[in-house]
């Protein structure tokens, strides 16, 4: 018995002192144990409202797609919009940022920036934001079904005849939704939103507010 313990004791610690200390990103509990203030998103940004399009994907890779244009205006000057991503691909070409009193003329962006360690994305104009002027900014991009149960996730039953049924489920507390959309996840950066979801023929779409109209394509 005393042996058993001992082997056992010593694979452990061989384990924790191979295991490289930082090359995993950080899970929601460290992020949120942090006291690091540059996991915190700039205090300049100031989300109004977003608007969402979301296609699930229940087959195959698992890997959806959506679009998000965000309303957003800026505190003083500046040419960096920093948000959050975190395992989602922007469509670089897509993204667009226009005043909304200027709809025709959108901004030049001359840099896309992720950092995945902090799950930041940064995109750079080339000339600045003007203060309490109002923007959109606006972009397509994919991100995964995963079965970890963060964003907008999967996971599945099985019907009457033994067949696997998927589901996608959101879990955004305290920083999943990241995962599902790109947005300022931070407690303190409250909005308002307008979700909509293509559902295929045969499944629903549940929400915790009531549908505002449905369409058929
Ligand atoms: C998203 O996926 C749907 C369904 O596959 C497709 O019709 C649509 O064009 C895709 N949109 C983008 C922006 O990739
Ligand atoms: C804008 O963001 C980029 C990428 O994160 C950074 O290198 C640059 O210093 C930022 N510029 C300003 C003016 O904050
Ligand atoms: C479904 O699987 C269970 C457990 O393996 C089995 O007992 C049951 O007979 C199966 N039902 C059908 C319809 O195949
Ligand atoms: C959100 O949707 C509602 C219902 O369709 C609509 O009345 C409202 O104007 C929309 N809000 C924005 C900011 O687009």
């Amino acid at each position: 018995m005393l042996s058993w313990a001992v082997v056992l004791l010593a694979l452990t610690m061989v384990a924790m002192a191979t295991s490289p200390r930082r090359t995993a990103l950080l899970d929601d509990a460290e992020v949120l144990a942090t006291r690091d203030d540059s996991y915190r998103l700039p205090e300049t940004i100031v989300p109004v409202h977003y608007d969402l399009q979301l296609h699930p994907n229940l087959e195959g890779d698992f890997r959806f797609n959506g679009t998000v244009a965000i309303t957003l205006r800026a505190d003083h000057p500046t040419v960096n919009i920093t948000f959050h991503t975190s395992d989602i691909d922007v469509v670089e070409d897509s993204v667009s940022v226009t005043a909304i009193s200027k709809a025709e003329s959108a901004l030049k962006v001359t840099a896309q920036t992720g950092d995945e360690e902090r799950s930041f994305y940064t995109v750079t104009l080339d000339s600045p934001l003007a203060a309490k002027e109002e923007y959109i900014l606006k972009m397509d991009y994919h991100g995964y079904h995963r079965t970890t149960t963060r964003g907008f996730y999967r996971s599945s039953y099985l019907d009457r005849n033994n067949n696997t049924v998927w589901l996608a489920t959101t879990h955004f507390e305290p920083i999943g939704a990241r995962k599902a959309f790109p947005c300022f996840d931070e407690p303190a950066l409250k909005a308002t939103f307008n979700i909509s979801i293509a559902a295929p023929k045969g499944l629903h779409a549940i929400s915790n507010m009531p549908a505002s109209s449905t369409e058929l394509e």
